[in-house]
This record gives structure tokens, C-alpha cells and sequence, in this order.
């Protein structure tokens, strides 16, 4: 099974709120198709839903946040998942919709309930699911990012891969030259803030990632725009883009 996380930044335009990049999501979709084993899909945000959750001042601290923020960042999540399982069905996928809220009580993974994620991609099914506003408990909500959803996945699932689609080649050790790190080793990477993004931008994606390559999993950072990267990384041809070696204990 390998476990796929669309980034915000590629599936949303970053420089303009709440709108959807469709024909980069469906380029993403129609490369999918080449993949013949079993995935499951985490989604992110990006400029569609970070912009209402900055509006809220919401973040992944449970809280007492704004119910109009919750309710307002939940409904523009469903918005732009509907467009990606559009996408999906018109390019003759089969996506299954699962919401979060399917899966997690507070902020722990129902274990039994991520468990069955796997049966029904087993199915031939693509559970589609994404980071959003939850409920905590005791009049508390937060929010769960996609990267986050992806190491809680990555724990119990066990995938084969994890990859991180992302509106850029990879990590790179030079941000002017934009020079590719292909393997991330013990040098720690040079990140770019994004104070748009409430979940952490660059700066989660790494930290999910390396706990996922700690668990002795590959993880991949791969660009978007270049989607037959995608398929290239699950097939094990000449990779572009940064990979996390899967090191137990490391
Ligand atoms: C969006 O998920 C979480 C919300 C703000 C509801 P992510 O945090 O995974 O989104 P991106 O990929 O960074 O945009």
C-alpha cells in the first residue's frame, strides 16, 4: 500500500485564498491511475481553508476557537475534498470519502477504525481523507493537519511508501539556487516560514516526515506539477525529488 499526501500548496493557489488548482489536481489523478497497487490518500488545505483558520486565528492547540471558525473551516474542507473526489470519478477512480472524524476521537486514531481504512483499499477502493477542524472534548476543538494524519497512518498501516506531493522539487540545501537534497541525511535542511499556514508549512512536512522514516519507512517529497514523479518514486525508477531513507532506531 502506499500512502499519499496532496499538499495544499499544490492542489490550492497559494497566492490567491480559496481557490482550487483542478487542472494540476487532475493531472495528479490521471498519473494515479498508473499505479497498480492499493493507496490511500490524505489531502490538505492550502489557500482554500488556511485562509479562513488564519481569519479564526485557529491552530492544532486544542481550544476554545471560535465555533463560526470551526464550523466555517470544516465546510470549506468539504468544498474542496467534493472537488477532488470529482476529479477522481471523472477520471474513472473510485474514491472513497472519509472524513476524519471516521477515524480519530480527540486527537488519538481509533486504531480499529484506521485498520479498516487499509480493507477498503484493499477493496479496489481510494479512501480519500484530509487535515481538518475537530472536535477535542469539553467545548475544545483543534486542527489536524494532513501531515499529521499521515504519520498516524503511517504507525498502524505500515505502507510501503509515504509520499508528500508538494508545489516544489523537494528540499533543497540552497534556497537561492534551489539545489535538490536528494536523501535527506543528519544535516538539518533549510526551511521556508510561511506564516499563512497555520499547521506549520515546510517546517510539519519534515518533522512527519522524519518520525515516518524513523519507523523504517521510505518518505518521499515529490513535485506535483511533475506528476509522473509520482509513479516514477512507487516504481523505483530514477527518482527526482527528496527522499527520507526508512531507518529503524534511527
Ligand atoms: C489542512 O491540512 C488543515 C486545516 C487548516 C483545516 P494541512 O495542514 O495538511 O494542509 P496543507 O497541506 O499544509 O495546506
Amino acid at each position: 500500500m502506499i500512502l499519499i499526501k496532496l499538499g495544499g500548496s499544490i492542489i490550492t493557489n497559494k497566492e490567491k485564498p480559496l481557490s482550487p488548482r483542478k487542472k494540476i489536481i487532475k493531472n495528479i489523478v490521471k498519473n494515479l491511475k498508473k499505479i497498480d497497487e492499493s493507496i490511500i490518500i490524505v489531502h490538505g488545505g492550502g489557500s482554500f481553508v488556511h485562509y479562513w483558520s488564519v481569519k479564526y486565528n485557529m491552530h492544532t492547540k486544542p481550544m476554545n476557537y471560535s465555533v463560526r471558525g470551526v464550523s466555517t473551516v470544516k465546510n470549506s474542507m468539504i468544498e474542496l475534498n467534493k472537488i477532488i473526489l470529482d476529479l477522481f470519478l471523472e477520471n474513472k477512480l473510485n474514491p472513497y470519502c472519509l472524513p476524519p472524524t471516521d477515524f480519530m476521537a480527540g486527537n488519538d486514531p481509533i486504531i480499529k477504525k484506521v485498520k479498516e481504512i487499509q480493507k477498503i483499499a484493499n477493496a479496489g477502493l481510494i479512501p480519500i481523507t484530509f487535515g481538518d477542524a475537530l472536535w477535542y472534548g469539553q467545548k475544545k476543538t483543534y486542527i489536524l493537519s494532513g501531515d499529521r494524519i499521515m504519520t498516524y497512518l503511517s504507525k498502524i498501516l505500515k505502507p510501503r511508501l509515504s509520499i508528500f506531493v508538494l508545489n516544489e522539487d523537494g528540499l533543497y540545501s540552497d534556497l537561492k539556487s534551489k539545489k535538490l537534497i536528494y536523501e535527506i541525511n543528519k544535516k538539518n535542511p533549510i526551511i521556508s516560514e510561511n506564516k499563512m499556514d497555520v499547521t506549520g508549512g515546510m517546517t510539519r512536512k519534515v518533522e512527519e516526515a522524519s518520525k515516518i522514516s524513523k519507523m523504517g519507512i521510505d518518505v518521499f517529497f515529490v513535485n506535483g506539477n511533475k506528476p509522473e514523479r509520482i509513479v516514477k518514486a512507487v516504481k523505483n525508477r530514477k527518482f527526482e525529488g527528496t527522499l527520507f531513507r526508512g531507518k529503524k532506531n534511527a
